[in-house]
């Protein structure tokens, strides 16, 4: 379901998704403080899944985050790179893209579920209209479309994958907003065919983001491997990045 206020800042982001395109998941799209917000239809006081670079966790990162020593931006490059044209082919709610942009990264984002894409399409166009945040997100293109089709014509440095993984934890100890964001997508299993996309590639380096447990993508063992509490990334670099 779509509430007639959530249809407005469709309409002005020149986006237009079914009306019944949530009724499977019982799942509603509206407005949450000025933001395109995605809730439960059974659980409406719980906050709901928005995207915002200008306030809350993204921003408190951007001013005070752990700098270029970040796992994300040694996997990708940017802890050496002051600048690298980066194809973020899973992405999502814009969240690692934006930390790659605030160092440097010209990003190029690809996002295939319709309803992901508009929240990221707000929260973009609300990052635009802010004057901390509008040089970040000035570097951030956001293509609604699926990978597959656009990995093999991508010429710049790295391809950065972070595909769902099937949470084996209890729904409990999953962060709330990530219970919605599973609720929409379901289970996503075909992450390989963007690893082979990718390798198929002259990008300078594909970098992926793995939970802590989780197999490689085909299975193929990185040359290196950033390690941390919750998840890893594996970095399969091809030559010099300059
Ligand atoms: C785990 S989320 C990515 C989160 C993201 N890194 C962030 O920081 O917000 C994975 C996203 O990739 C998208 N996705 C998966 N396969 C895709 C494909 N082949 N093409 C485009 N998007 C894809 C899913 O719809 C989902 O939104």
């Amino acid at each position: 379901m779509i509430t007639p206020e959530a249809q407005g800042r469709l309409e002005r982001l020149d986006i237009s998704l079914p009306s019944d395109c949530l009724a499977q998941q019982a799942l509603e799209l509206d407005l949450f403080e000025h933001k395109l917000a995605l809730r439960w239809l059974t659980q409406p006081k719980m906050v709901p899944l928005f995207v915002d670079f200008v306030e809350g966790p993204l921003a408190h990162r951007r001013r005070f985050g752990g700098g270029r020593k970040q796992d994300l931006l040694k996997a990708v490059g940017l802890s050496q790179q002051t600048s690298l044209r980066i194809l973020d082919a899973t992405a999502g709610l814009g969240r690692d893209a934006f930390i790659m942009a605030c160092f440097g990264g010209e990003m190029t984002l690809v996002e295939r579920d319709p309803v992901v894409r508009a929240l990221l399409a707000d929260g973009l166009d609300r990052g635009l209209n802010d004057e901390d945040t509008q040089p970040i997100v000035a570097k951030m293109t956001l293509a609604f479309d699926d990978s597959v089709n656009v990995i093999g014509d991508y010429q710049g440095d790295v391809i950065f994958l972070d595909p769902m993984f099937p949470s084996r934890e209890k729904s409990a100890k999953v962060k709330k907003d990530m219970q919605i964001f599973h609720q929409l997508l379901g289970e996503q299993d075909d992450a390989d065919v963007l690893m082979q996309a990718a390798m198929q590639t002259s990008v300078a380096r594909i970098a992926v983001k793995r939970p802590k447990l989780a197999p490689p993508l085909l299975n193929q063992a990185p040359s290196l491997q950033f390690a941390g509490k919750a998840g890893r990334f594996d970095v399969y670099p091809r030559r010099k990045l300059q």
